[in-house]
Protein backbone atom coordinates (compact mmCIF):
# COMPACT_ATOMS: atom_id res chain seq x y z
CA UNK A 1 0.00 0.00 0.00
CA UNK A 2 1.30 3.12 -1.10
CA UNK A 3 -0.30 5.69 1.03
CA UNK A 4 -2.27 5.45 4.48
CA UNK A 5 -5.62 6.49 4.73
CA UNK A 6 -4.71 9.92 6.81
CA UNK A 7 -1.79 10.45 3.98
CA UNK A 8 -4.84 10.94 1.47
CA UNK A 9 -7.37 12.64 4.00
CA UNK A 10 -5.21 14.10 6.25
CA UNK A 11 -7.03 16.42 9.05
CA UNK A 12 -6.95 19.89 9.32
CA UNK A 13 -3.63 21.45 10.04
CA UNK A 14 -2.80 22.99 13.05
CA UNK A 15 0.81 24.89 12.34
CA UNK A 16 -0.06 27.13 9.78
CA UNK A 17 0.80 30.56 9.07
CA UNK A 18 -1.18 32.19 11.83
CA UNK A 19 1.26 30.13 14.88
CA UNK A 20 4.40 30.31 12.73
CA UNK A 21 6.92 32.37 14.38
CA UNK A 22 9.66 35.28 12.95
CA UNK A 23 12.25 33.62 11.01
CA UNK A 24 14.20 36.68 11.01
CA UNK A 25 17.98 35.98 10.95
CA UNK A 26 18.18 32.66 10.01
CA UNK A 27 18.83 31.24 6.76
CA UNK A 28 17.06 28.50 4.84
CA UNK A 29 18.36 26.33 1.77
CA UNK A 30 15.29 24.95 -0.64
CA UNK A 31 15.96 22.59 -2.80
CA UNK A 32 14.27 23.03 -5.96
CA UNK A 33 12.20 25.80 -4.93
CA UNK A 34 11.37 27.45 -8.03
CA UNK A 35 7.75 25.36 -8.71
CA UNK A 36 5.57 23.20 -6.88
CA UNK A 37 6.06 22.74 -2.61
CA UNK A 38 9.35 24.11 -3.05
CA UNK A 39 8.03 27.18 -3.73
CA UNK A 40 5.04 27.59 -1.64
CA UNK A 41 7.58 26.99 1.41
CA UNK A 42 10.65 28.96 -0.08
CA UNK A 43 7.44 31.89 -0.33
CA UNK A 44 5.92 31.46 3.33
CA UNK A 45 9.30 31.56 5.18
CA UNK A 46 10.26 34.50 2.87
CA UNK A 47 7.19 36.12 4.67
CA UNK A 48 8.02 34.87 7.60
CA UNK A 49 11.31 36.86 7.36
CA UNK A 50 13.87 34.60 6.31
CA UNK A 51 17.07 34.43 4.13
CA UNK A 52 15.83 32.03 1.63
CA UNK A 53 17.74 30.65 -1.08
CA UNK A 54 16.14 28.64 -3.80
CA UNK A 55 17.52 26.26 -5.94
CA UNK A 56 17.77 25.43 -9.58
CA UNK A 57 19.51 24.33 -12.58
CA UNK A 58 18.05 27.24 -14.99
CA UNK A 59 18.95 30.55 -13.40
CA UNK A 60 15.65 32.60 -15.82
CA UNK A 61 13.36 30.07 -14.33
CA UNK A 62 14.72 30.83 -10.70
CA UNK A 63 14.69 34.84 -10.97
CA UNK A 64 11.39 34.65 -12.28
CA UNK A 65 10.59 32.58 -9.26
CA UNK A 66 12.35 34.91 -6.54
CA UNK A 67 10.63 38.04 -8.18
CA UNK A 68 7.27 36.09 -8.19
CA UNK A 69 7.65 35.57 -4.12
CA UNK A 70 9.25 39.06 -3.83
CA UNK A 71 5.90 40.76 -4.96
CA UNK A 72 3.26 37.97 -3.40
CA UNK A 73 2.04 38.63 -0.30
CA UNK A 74 1.78 36.83 2.95
CA UNK A 75 -0.63 34.46 3.86
CA UNK A 76 -4.35 35.98 4.81
CA UNK A 77 -3.50 34.34 8.38
CA UNK A 78 -0.43 35.35 9.20
CA UNK A 79 0.04 36.98 12.45
CA UNK A 80 4.05 38.14 11.84
CA UNK A 81 4.56 41.03 10.09
CA UNK A 82 6.42 40.19 7.30
CA UNK A 83 8.79 43.15 5.23
CA UNK A 84 12.28 41.78 6.59
CA UNK A 85 12.83 38.81 4.63
CA UNK A 86 15.44 37.79 1.59
CA UNK A 87 15.48 35.49 -1.26
CA UNK A 88 18.33 34.71 -3.58
CA UNK A 89 18.91 31.96 -5.73
CA UNK A 90 21.56 29.91 -5.94
CA UNK A 91 22.65 27.56 -9.03
CA UNK A 92 22.44 24.05 -8.55
CA UNK A 93 22.39 21.40 -11.00
CA UNK A 94 21.45 17.61 -9.13
CA UNK A 95 21.89 15.95 -12.80
CA UNK A 96 25.46 16.67 -12.51
CA UNK A 97 27.09 15.64 -9.74
CA UNK A 98 30.67 17.50 -10.28
CA UNK A 99 29.02 20.82 -10.62
CA UNK A 100 27.09 20.46 -6.43
CA UNK A 101 30.78 21.58 -5.02
CA UNK A 102 30.63 24.82 -6.64
CA UNK A 103 27.25 25.44 -5.58
CA UNK A 104 27.93 24.28 -2.14
CA UNK A 105 31.08 26.96 -2.43
CA UNK A 106 28.95 29.51 -3.73
CA UNK A 107 26.92 29.35 -0.34
CA UNK A 108 29.82 28.88 2.03
CA UNK A 109 31.14 32.47 0.14
CA UNK A 110 27.67 34.17 1.00
CA UNK A 111 26.82 33.17 4.12
CA UNK A 112 28.12 32.38 7.72
CA UNK A 113 25.22 30.15 8.96
CA UNK A 114 22.84 27.64 7.53
CA UNK A 115 19.51 27.20 9.93
CA UNK A 116 17.67 24.75 7.71
CA UNK A 117 18.29 22.36 4.26
CA UNK A 118 15.04 21.12 2.69
CA UNK A 119 16.22 18.48 0.24
CA UNK A 120 13.03 18.91 -2.07
CA UNK A 121 14.13 18.96 -5.68
CA UNK A 122 13.37 15.63 -6.94
CA UNK A 123 12.35 14.05 -10.51
CA UNK A 124 9.62 11.60 -10.50
CA UNK A 125 9.18 10.28 -14.21
CA UNK A 126 11.47 11.90 -16.96
CA UNK A 127 9.53 13.26 -20.49
CA UNK A 128 12.11 11.01 -22.12
CA UNK A 129 12.73 7.21 -20.32
CA UNK A 130 16.22 6.84 -21.83
CA UNK A 131 17.52 10.46 -20.29
CA UNK A 132 20.35 10.28 -17.70
CA UNK A 133 22.09 12.58 -15.45
CA UNK A 134 25.88 13.45 -16.32
CA UNK A 135 27.15 10.48 -14.79
CA UNK A 136 24.83 7.83 -15.64
CA UNK A 137 21.73 7.92 -13.22
CA UNK A 138 18.35 9.02 -13.21
CA UNK A 139 16.56 8.92 -10.18
CA UNK A 140 18.71 7.92 -8.00
CA UNK A 141 21.04 10.62 -9.14
CA UNK A 142 18.81 13.13 -8.89
CA UNK A 143 16.86 12.27 -5.64
CA UNK A 144 19.71 10.80 -3.29
CA UNK A 145 23.31 11.30 -4.83
CA UNK A 146 22.73 15.48 -5.09
CA UNK A 147 21.04 15.65 -1.64
CA UNK A 148 23.83 13.35 -0.07
CA UNK A 149 26.52 15.41 -1.82
CA UNK A 150 25.33 18.60 -0.91
CA UNK A 151 24.74 18.11 2.59
CA UNK A 152 28.13 16.57 2.24
CA UNK A 153 29.60 19.91 1.75
CA UNK A 154 27.17 21.82 4.03
CA UNK A 155 26.99 19.46 7.20
CA UNK A 156 30.31 21.51 8.82
CA UNK A 157 28.13 25.57 8.17
CA UNK A 158 25.19 23.27 10.31
CA UNK A 159 26.97 22.52 12.66
CA UNK A 160 28.59 25.49 13.53
CA UNK A 161 25.11 27.29 13.53
CA UNK A 162 23.95 24.86 15.67
CA UNK A 163 26.42 25.94 18.03
CA UNK A 164 25.74 29.58 18.44
CA UNK A 165 24.38 30.73 21.10
CA UNK A 166 21.11 32.73 19.09
CA UNK A 167 20.74 28.65 18.13
CA UNK A 168 17.58 27.25 19.81
CA UNK A 169 18.22 22.94 20.84
CA UNK A 170 17.25 21.40 17.50
CA UNK A 171 16.63 24.60 15.38
CA UNK A 172 19.12 23.71 13.29
CA UNK A 173 17.71 21.13 10.98
CA UNK A 174 18.30 18.67 8.11
CA UNK A 175 14.40 17.85 5.81
CA UNK A 176 14.81 15.22 3.30
CA UNK A 177 11.50 15.21 1.49
CA UNK A 178 10.13 11.63 0.99
CA UNK A 179 6.95 10.28 -0.29
CA UNK A 180 3.85 8.22 0.85
CA UNK A 181 5.32 6.63 -2.14
CA UNK A 182 8.08 4.86 -0.37
CA UNK A 183 5.53 2.58 1.25
CA UNK A 184 5.63 0.46 -2.10
CA UNK A 185 9.44 -0.01 -1.93
CA UNK A 186 10.86 -3.20 -2.09
CA UNK A 187 10.78 -5.99 0.99
CA UNK A 188 12.13 -6.03 3.45
CA UNK A 189 13.49 -2.93 3.88
CA UNK A 190 12.77 -0.59 1.50
CA UNK A 191 16.18 -0.88 -1.28
CA UNK A 192 17.10 -3.05 -4.03
CA UNK A 193 20.72 -3.25 -2.51
CA UNK A 194 21.81 -5.43 -5.96
CA UNK A 195 20.72 -2.60 -8.05
CA UNK A 196 19.98 0.38 -6.55
CA UNK A 197 20.36 2.48 -9.72
CA UNK A 198 16.68 0.77 -10.93
CA UNK A 199 14.18 3.33 -11.25
CA UNK A 200 11.84 3.25 -8.49
CA UNK A 201 10.30 4.02 -5.17
CA UNK A 202 13.05 3.06 -2.92
CA UNK A 203 14.60 6.26 -4.11
CA UNK A 204 11.77 7.82 -1.47
CA UNK A 205 12.81 4.94 0.83
CA UNK A 206 16.33 6.12 1.04
CA UNK A 207 15.62 9.72 1.79
CA UNK A 208 13.68 8.53 5.26
CA UNK A 209 16.93 6.17 5.56
CA UNK A 210 19.25 9.54 5.31
CA UNK A 211 17.27 11.37 7.96
CA UNK A 212 17.40 8.56 10.40
CA UNK A 213 21.34 8.02 9.70
CA UNK A 214 22.15 11.48 9.87
CA UNK A 215 20.27 12.24 12.94
CA UNK A 216 21.89 8.38 14.28
CA UNK A 217 25.83 9.98 13.21
CA UNK A 218 25.54 13.18 14.41
CA UNK A 219 23.68 13.08 17.29
CA UNK A 220 26.57 12.73 19.79
CA UNK A 221 28.70 15.62 20.86
CA UNK A 222 26.67 17.64 21.44
CA UNK A 223 24.85 18.85 18.14
CA UNK A 224 21.95 19.70 18.27
CA UNK A 225 20.66 19.12 14.92
CA UNK A 226 17.58 17.75 14.24
CA UNK A 227 16.95 15.33 11.02
CA UNK A 228 13.68 14.39 9.66
CA UNK A 229 11.83 12.82 6.23
CA UNK A 230 8.30 13.79 5.34
CA UNK A 231 5.61 13.09 3.15
CA UNK A 232 4.12 16.47 2.17
CA UNK A 233 0.72 15.07 0.91
CA UNK A 234 -0.86 14.78 -1.78
CA UNK A 235 -0.72 18.07 -4.04
CA UNK A 236 -1.27 19.42 -7.36
CA UNK A 237 1.75 19.99 -8.43
CA UNK A 238 4.16 19.38 -11.89
CA UNK A 239 5.68 16.19 -10.17
CA UNK A 240 3.53 13.47 -11.93
CA UNK A 241 3.14 15.45 -14.93
CA UNK A 242 4.82 12.60 -17.55
CA UNK A 243 2.48 10.18 -15.36
CA UNK A 244 -0.10 8.62 -17.96
CA UNK A 245 -3.80 10.89 -18.68
CA UNK A 246 -5.49 7.72 -16.64
CA UNK A 247 -3.45 8.84 -13.02
CA UNK A 248 -4.90 12.13 -13.29
CA UNK A 249 -8.36 10.50 -14.01
CA UNK A 250 -8.30 8.46 -11.28
CA UNK A 251 -6.04 10.33 -8.27
CA UNK A 252 -6.54 14.13 -10.25
CA UNK A 253 -9.31 14.63 -6.89
CA UNK A 254 -7.36 13.27 -4.32
CA UNK A 255 -4.78 16.27 -4.60
CA UNK A 256 -4.86 19.25 -2.72
CA UNK A 257 -3.37 23.20 -3.08
CA UNK A 258 0.25 22.98 -3.00
CA UNK A 259 0.17 25.16 0.00
CA UNK A 260 -0.53 22.26 2.48
CA UNK A 261 2.74 20.63 1.01
CA UNK A 262 4.41 23.99 2.55
CA UNK A 263 2.48 23.59 5.47
CA UNK A 264 3.89 19.98 6.10
CA UNK A 265 7.57 20.91 5.04
CA UNK A 266 7.44 23.64 7.60
CA UNK A 267 5.78 21.82 10.33
CA UNK A 268 9.11 19.91 9.83
CA UNK A 269 11.73 22.84 9.31
CA UNK A 270 10.47 25.66 11.86
CA UNK A 271 7.79 24.08 14.86
CA UNK A 272 9.59 24.23 17.87
CA UNK A 273 9.95 20.81 19.00
CA UNK A 274 8.91 19.78 23.00
CA UNK A 275 12.46 17.97 24.12
CA UNK A 276 11.08 17.86 27.62
CA UNK A 277 8.70 15.67 25.94
CA UNK A 278 11.39 13.23 24.18
CA UNK A 279 11.06 14.86 21.02
CA UNK A 280 14.53 14.95 20.30
CA UNK A 281 16.12 11.65 21.48
CA UNK A 282 17.14 9.47 18.67
CA UNK A 283 14.72 7.03 17.39
CA UNK A 284 15.27 3.89 19.04
CA UNK A 285 12.09 1.88 19.83
CA UNK A 286 10.05 4.26 19.40
CA UNK A 287 8.84 5.16 15.43
CA UNK A 288 7.77 8.43 15.84
CA UNK A 289 8.24 11.80 17.40
CA UNK A 290 11.74 11.76 17.60
CA UNK A 291 14.90 12.96 16.10
CA UNK A 292 15.51 10.69 12.67
CA UNK A 293 11.85 10.17 12.56
CA UNK A 294 9.26 10.52 10.08
CA UNK A 295 6.43 13.66 9.26
CA UNK A 296 3.25 13.48 7.45
CA UNK A 297 0.27 16.20 5.92
CA UNK A 298 -0.36 18.92 7.35
CA UNK A 299 2.05 18.56 9.59
CA UNK A 300 2.14 15.62 12.30
CA UNK A 301 4.56 13.06 13.28
CA UNK A 302 3.77 9.70 11.55
CA UNK A 303 5.85 6.73 11.14
CA UNK A 304 7.79 5.57 7.92
CA UNK A 305 6.97 2.10 6.52
CA UNK A 306 7.55 -0.58 8.74
CA UNK A 307 10.37 -2.58 6.87
CA UNK A 308 12.32 0.45 6.60
CA UNK A 309 12.02 1.67 10.01
CA UNK A 310 12.88 -2.13 11.19
CA UNK A 311 15.46 -1.97 8.99
CA UNK A 312 16.96 1.34 10.36
CA UNK A 313 16.43 0.51 14.26
CA UNK A 314 17.37 -3.43 13.89
CA UNK A 315 19.69 -3.73 11.02
CA UNK A 316 21.83 -0.61 10.37
CA UNK A 317 20.68 -0.09 7.00
CA UNK A 318 21.11 3.49 7.07
CA UNK A 319 24.40 2.96 7.93
CA UNK A 320 25.11 0.58 4.83
CA UNK A 321 23.32 2.95 2.58
CA UNK A 322 25.41 5.57 3.82
CA UNK A 323 28.57 3.60 2.97
CA UNK A 324 27.08 2.14 -0.05
CA UNK A 325 26.56 6.18 -1.39
CA UNK A 326 29.90 7.09 -0.24
CA UNK A 327 31.53 4.77 -2.23
CA UNK A 328 29.74 5.40 -5.00
CA UNK A 329 30.32 8.91 -4.84
CA UNK A 330 34.07 8.89 -3.80
CA UNK A 331 35.11 10.75 -7.07
CA UNK A 332 32.73 13.28 -7.07
CA UNK A 333 33.21 14.40 -3.48
N1 LIG B 1 3.41 16.67 -5.42
C1 LIG B 1 3.12 15.62 -4.68
O1 LIG B 1 1.96 15.18 -4.63
C2 LIG B 1 4.19 14.94 -3.87
C3 LIG B 1 3.86 13.77 -3.17
C4 LIG B 1 4.84 13.15 -2.42
C5 LIG B 1 6.12 13.67 -2.37
N2 LIG B 1 6.42 14.81 -3.06
C6 LIG B 1 7.80 15.31 -2.97
O2 LIG B 1 7.81 16.71 -2.74
C7 LIG B 1 8.97 17.30 -3.34
C8 LIG B 1 8.57 18.46 -4.21
O3 LIG B 1 7.74 17.97 -5.23
P1 LIG B 1 6.80 18.88 -6.14
O4 LIG B 1 5.55 18.13 -6.31
O5 LIG B 1 6.78 20.25 -5.64
O6 LIG B 1 7.59 18.78 -7.52
P2 LIG B 1 7.79 19.81 -8.72
O7 LIG B 1 6.70 20.82 -8.76
O8 LIG B 1 8.01 18.94 -9.90
O9 LIG B 1 9.15 20.57 -8.30
C9 LIG B 1 10.31 19.86 -8.09
C10 LIG B 1 11.52 20.76 -8.21
O10 LIG B 1 12.56 19.83 -8.49
C11 LIG B 1 13.37 20.29 -9.55
N3 LIG B 1 13.48 19.27 -10.60
C12 LIG B 1 12.50 18.76 -11.36
N4 LIG B 1 13.01 17.90 -12.25
C13 LIG B 1 14.34 17.86 -12.04
C14 LIG B 1 15.41 17.16 -12.65
N5 LIG B 1 15.22 16.32 -13.67
N6 LIG B 1 16.64 17.39 -12.19
C15 LIG B 1 16.83 18.22 -11.17
N7 LIG B 1 15.88 18.93 -10.55
C16 LIG B 1 14.63 18.74 -10.99
C17 LIG B 1 12.70 21.50 -10.18
O11 LIG B 1 13.63 22.57 -10.11
P3 LIG B 1 14.23 23.24 -11.48
O12 LIG B 1 13.44 22.72 -12.64
O13 LIG B 1 14.04 24.70 -11.28
O14 LIG B 1 15.66 22.82 -11.50
C18 LIG B 1 11.46 21.76 -9.34
O15 LIG B 1 11.46 23.08 -8.81
C19 LIG B 1 9.65 16.17 -4.10
O16 LIG B 1 10.71 15.65 -3.33
C20 LIG B 1 8.55 15.12 -4.27
O17 LIG B 1 9.02 13.80 -4.39
C21 LIG B 1 5.49 15.45 -3.81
Amino acid sequence: MAATWTDMCPPSPQFTEANMSDQFGRVFLVTGGTSGIGYETAKTLYHLNGTIYITSRSESSALKAVESIKSSLPHSSQVIKPGRGSISYLQLNPSDLRSIKSSANELLKKEKRLDVIIHNADVMLPADPKQKTEQGYHQLGINVLAPFILQHYLTPLLLSTASLLDAKAFSTRVIWVSSSGHRASPAPDGVAWDNVNLEGTDKKAMNVMLAYEFARRFQDNGNRILSLSLHPGALKTGLQGNLPRWFYAIFGRLRYETRMGALTECWAAIREIDIGNGEAGLLGNKTRGENGGYVVPWGRWGEGHEGVMNGLIEKGTGERLWGLLEAILMEYM
